[in-house]
């Protein structure tokens, strides 16, 4: 009985260090990503400063930025957990970031287009991914609306993430996060694409939209990265959208409330994708409808 009960003690202790290992290597693998420095060569786009652009781009910043940097562009607390740490979306009002200096243009467009910040390292969460496919003329009357905002003085405390919070990650607990990882900082930027309800600017609007992101890269269903959120329905004719009509779908993304009567939750930004235009909103629905009727990912 002694001799089982040490040999179980022997085993159990091999486990643990074992887990130990792996955690501590998975850490280091993931401290080394964030650490990452990128050079991006330098880029801006012309920045308006008349009422109808700064309108554009309150509008954009709006459906796109609210959510996580806040209404008044104040910044906010993304996610926090004791065991993983805290994600911090600074305050940008102004053009002022999380170390409290004004970016230039230049760094601006780089922590949008290619999620990679003043000191070169990757910005954590913020969705650069999609807001890489952004036009010259949409970024410029973003950051055009980001300087009329009078800036605040508020610093916040920065994202910390956890040893444990980024061993899970680097484990894939919660998708690609390190944007920067997956853009190409050196490829000729995406054909221009022009507003109008059409399937092409349906697909523009997914994109920078990060539908994707949560919805899965075919958009026939995935998870939020917030390990909190339920599944992020099927968005092609293969799911509930395949019954829905134009309608259905407009009063489901303004009201949260689908044609079956249940209210989204919040893990789904419905309450800042719902601002989107009519026009807007047609060429999501006419682009979802175009792609083929595929099953649900499980
Ligand atoms: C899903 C949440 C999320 C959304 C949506 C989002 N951001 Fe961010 N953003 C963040 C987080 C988190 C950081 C800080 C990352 C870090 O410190 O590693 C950040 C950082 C930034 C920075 C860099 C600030 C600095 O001090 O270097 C800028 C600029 C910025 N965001 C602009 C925008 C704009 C413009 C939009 C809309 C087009 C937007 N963000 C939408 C989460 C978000
Ligand atoms: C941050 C994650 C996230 C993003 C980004 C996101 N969604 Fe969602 N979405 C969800 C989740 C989660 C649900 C399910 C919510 C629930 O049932 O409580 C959902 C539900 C929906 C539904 C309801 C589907 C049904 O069958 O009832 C529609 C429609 C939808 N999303 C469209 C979109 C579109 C279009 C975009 C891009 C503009 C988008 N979503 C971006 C997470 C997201």
């Amino acid at each position: 009985m002694g001799k089982i009960v040490k040999w179980f003690g022997v085993i159990l202790a091999g486990v643990v260090i074992i887990i130990l290992l792996a955690g501590s290597g998975l850490y280091s693998a993931g401290a080394k990503r964030l650490k990452v420095t990128y050079t991006v060569p330098a880029s801006t786009v012309a920045v308006p400063t008349d009422a109808t652009s700064i309108g554009s781009g309150k509008h954009l910043v709006t459906v796109h930025c609210t959510s996580c940097h806040g209404v008044k562009l104040e910044g906010d607390t993304v996610f926090t957990s004791p065991p993983l740490g805290t994600i911090t979306a600074p305050s940008i009002a102004g053009g002022r970031g999380k170390y409290g200096t004004t970016l230039s243009d230049v760094e601006l467009v780089r922590a949008i287009r290619h999620g990679v910040g003043i000191d070169g390292k990757p910005l954590f969460v913020m969705p650069s991914g999609s807001f890489y496919y952004f036009t010259d003329n949409d970024l410029g009357n973003i950051i055009g609306y980001i300087r009329s905002v009078e800036p605040l003085d508020i610093t916040m405390p920065v994202t910390r993430i956890t040893p444990l919070g980024i061993a899970l990650y680097t484990a894939g607990m919660f998708g690609d996060l390190i944007n920067a990882e997956n853009i190409d900082h050196t490829a000729p930027r995406p054909a221009v694409v022009e507003p109008g309800v059409t399937v092409e600017y349906g697909d523009y609007q997914v994109r920078v939209g990060e539908c994707r992101v949560c919805h899965g890269p075919q958009l026939a269903g995935g998870k939020d990265p917030n390990p909190d959120a339920p599944p992020a329905p099927n968005l092609t004719r293969g799911g509930n959208l395949g019954g829905w009509s134009e309608t259905d779908f407009i009063q489901t993304m303004r009201s949260g409330v689908n044609p079956s009567g249940h209210q989204l939750t919040e893990f789904m930004p419905w309450k800042f994708f719902g601002q989107m235009t009519d026009d807007e909103l047609k060429a999501v629905w006419l682009y979802l409808q175009s792609l083929p009727p595929l099953e649900t990912t499980k």
